[in-house]
């Protein structure tokens, strides 16, 4: 079965003002949609057309060569877009559970000093990418961002929040202020998603 464009997790106006319906408009429906038409295009004939998208990007090697930047590169966007979707809700912001709150204040301190860490690491980092709280394998919690496309889970590290900080997300509503949108971030932040994936 082909890749296909899930939906948002809630409505297209439910962000505002933070994240306005028309960077939703945008983001979703013409980046996040291209990722994927790309993603479909890139895989056919391949064979590998069904393999589940987490079980592709973290064996890209299996991709014919000609085809394998194209498949990792869509793919992988699709992945973190998705990720991103769900880093969401209308009903985000405020203080994490308590489950949260002993996590982030055992690996950074505080839940105000891990929202610090990721923000300067998400403001901070050149050019696109992505603003992750990840967990590898040793269970341990880090911050970090990957550049462009790249994603944690080609790199065996688990993702449990992301912040799509190309310029697309949100340069129709705060111009060239990474600063503000982070800001903005926290009050959407959806830590119902956090506690999931940490669990
Ligand atoms: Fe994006």
């Amino acid at each position: 079965m082909a890749h296909t464009l899930p939906e948002l997790p809630y409505a297209k106006d439910a962000l505002a003002p933070h994240i306005s319906a028309e960077t939703l408009k945008f983001h979703h429906g013409k980046h996040h949609a291209g990722y994927v038409g790309k993603l479909n295009a890139a895989l056919a004939g391949t064979g590998l057309e069904d393999m589940a998208l987490d079980k592709l990007i973290a064996n890209i090697e299996q991709v014919p060569e000609d085809r394998r930047a194209k498949v990792f590169n869509s793919g992988a966007q699709h992945f973190n877009h998705s990720f991103y979707w769900n880093s969401l809700s209308p009903k985000g912001g405020g203080a994490p559970g308590k489950n949260v709150e002993e996590a982030l204040t055992a690996a950074f301190g505080s839940v105000d000093a891990f929202k610090e860490v990721f923000t300067a690491e998400s403001t901070g980092h050149f050019a696109s990418g992505w603003g992750w709280l990840v967990k590898n394998s040793a269970g341990e919690l880090k911050v970090i961002s990957t550049h462009d496309a790249d994603t944690p889970i080609a790199h065996g590290l688990t993702p449990i929040l992301t912040v799509d900080v190309w310029e697309h997300a949100y340069y129709i509503d705060y111009r060239n202020g990474r600063g503000s949108y982070l800001k903005a971030f926290w009050n959407l932040v959806n830590w119902d998603f956090v506690a999931a994936n940490l669990a």
